[in-house]
């Protein structure tokens, strides 16, 4: 997206879907190729698909929608998501274009540090094979960068060494774990692959110079050194919705983040709120979001209690909400390359580096958690939810098109948002409308 392009496409919605792929693809002169995705042309290929997995029988959809109102940096962006749950885009959309009005997300992203580990077993006294390793590490870097030398060239690859001795778990008994880090830059690849050629590539050196012997040789997902944080600062008069002051708006979020940092069982509720937005952008990016998650779990545990991502709070008059996660990104590896759909929305997304792509998700983390805790602390989130639940009900009964709302909407007033009610309903329509609703 250029940078005079918005992201703020009023009525967007309520077009009908040709209408808004037509504005989408003249937005972003998609080709007819980039266009036909959207209608249903492969993204990707089954014999392309054959090749990626083991076993492969097809490929698999999920609804595609994109989070607008965007505004990071001073930067708009629209954010492809790529989600089976209702209420998930419409959140990020309604929460953005209030802070949109507020300035928009401000957001900063760590250099891309991964981790690589090697445990390391029967090297004698601990603290003597940490100072071995420790004195070769100009050595162990050397030998690092030699298996890509290319990310060397581009300002990355491995910057450091790191040993680190743990408790044996069986307790004073065991050997305690020697585990080496190597720290290594993987610029704008998640670096998975890279990583791990790493530390089987260092591992025989590891074991010369301890005299042990390595077990396992693999990256850390909690990369703990590539955090990205985003923060938004909504002033509190903006805030007033459902008949309430922007005050009470606010207390309700507050209250709910408390909740949050206080008991796990909550924290657990609300990060599952901040990963909808992430994973659905990661998962329409192409991104191994099972590594997004695994790394946003252990982070929300690093003080030994699992605690919420995001916390929010009153500050000046200002609704102040902060998160912090790790994001293993990249914009290129992965599938990228052989995935039509994920290029597209990528193009969309039109992010210069896996940073950027980092602080945009970490925005859309918070603007999810942000409209969701508006409602869970004060009207409750089930009216606007049932809304467009009905929606999946109405269509499952049958009905297609424009019926699909007027059924909805049919069940939200009948306050009965099920199957049945809905075949009753088409059932109660004369039959040229029941041909009309549902396409027969
Ligand atoms: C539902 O998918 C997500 C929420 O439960 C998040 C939350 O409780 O904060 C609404």
């Amino acid at each position: 997206m250029s940078d005079k392009m918005t992201s703020r496409l009023a009525g967007f919605h309520k077009l009908p879907l040709g209408e808004r792929q037509q504005q989408i693809a003249r937005m972003y002169r998609l080709k007819p190729d980039e266009l036909g995705i959207f209608q249903g042309a492969e993204a990707l290929a089954p014999a392309v698909a054959d090749s990626m997995i083991e076993n492969a029988v097809g490929t698999f959809s999920l609804p595609l929608g994109l989070a607008l109102n965007m505004t990071v940096n001073g930067r708009d962006v629209i954010v492809p998501m790529a989600v089976e749950e209702p209420s998930v885009v419409a959140a990020v959309s309604f929460a953005a274009k209030i802070v949109r009005e507020a300035g928009g997300f401000i957001a900063e992203a760590d250099d891309p540090m991964m981790v690589a580990q090697i445990q390391v077993t029967g090297y004698g006294e601990p603290e003597a094979a940490r100072q071995k390793i420790l004195a070769a590490r100009e050595h162990i870097l050397a030998l690092a960068n030699s298996f890509h030398p290319q990310m060397e060239r581009r300002g990355g690859g491995a910057k450091d060494v790191e040993v680190r001795i743990l408790p044996a778990p069986e307790g004073p008994k065991g050997e305690p774990l020697l585990v080496v880090h190597v720290h290594i830059d993987t610029r704008d690849a998640m670096g998975a692959n890279l990583i791990n050629t790493v530390a089987e590539g260092v591992a025989p050196l590891v074991e010369q110079l301890t005299d042990g012997k390595v077990y396992l040789r693999i990256l850390s997902n909690l990369c703990d050194k590539r955090l990205a944080r985003a923060t938004c600062r909504i002033p509190i008069p903006l805030l007033a919705d459902f008949n309430l002051p922007g005050e009470d708006i606010a207390e309700g979020v507050v209250q709910a983040s408390r909740f949050a940092q206080a008991d796990p069982y909550r924290a657990a509720t609300h990060n599952k709120g901040v990963m909808n937005g992430i994973d659905a952008a990661a998962i329409a990016a192409g991104q191994d979001w099972r590594a997004i998650e695994a790394g946003a779990h252990a982070f929300a545990c690093r003080s030994g209690q699992y605690r919420p991502l995001s916390t929010w709070q009153c500050e000046e008059s200002h609704l102040v909400g902060r998160i912090e996660l790790p994001l293993a990104l990249g914009t290129v590896g992965g599938s990228i390359a052989l995935h039509a759909g994920v290029r597209l929305t990528l193009k969309m997304l039109g992010v210069s580096s896996a940073q950027e792509m980092a602080m945009i998700f970490a925005s859309v983390g918070l603007a999810q958690n942000f409209a969701a805790l508006r409602a869970l602390g004060s009207v409750g989130i089930q009216q606007g939810h049932m809304a467009l639940h009905a929606r999946c009900v109405a269509v499952t009964a049958g009905a297609r098109g424009v019926w699909v709302e007027k059924i909805a909407n049919l069940l939200v007033k009948a306050g009965h948002v099920k199957v049945d009610k809905a075949r009753e309903i088409l059932a109660s329509l004369t039959p040229e409308e029941v041909a009309a609703a549902t396409g027969g």
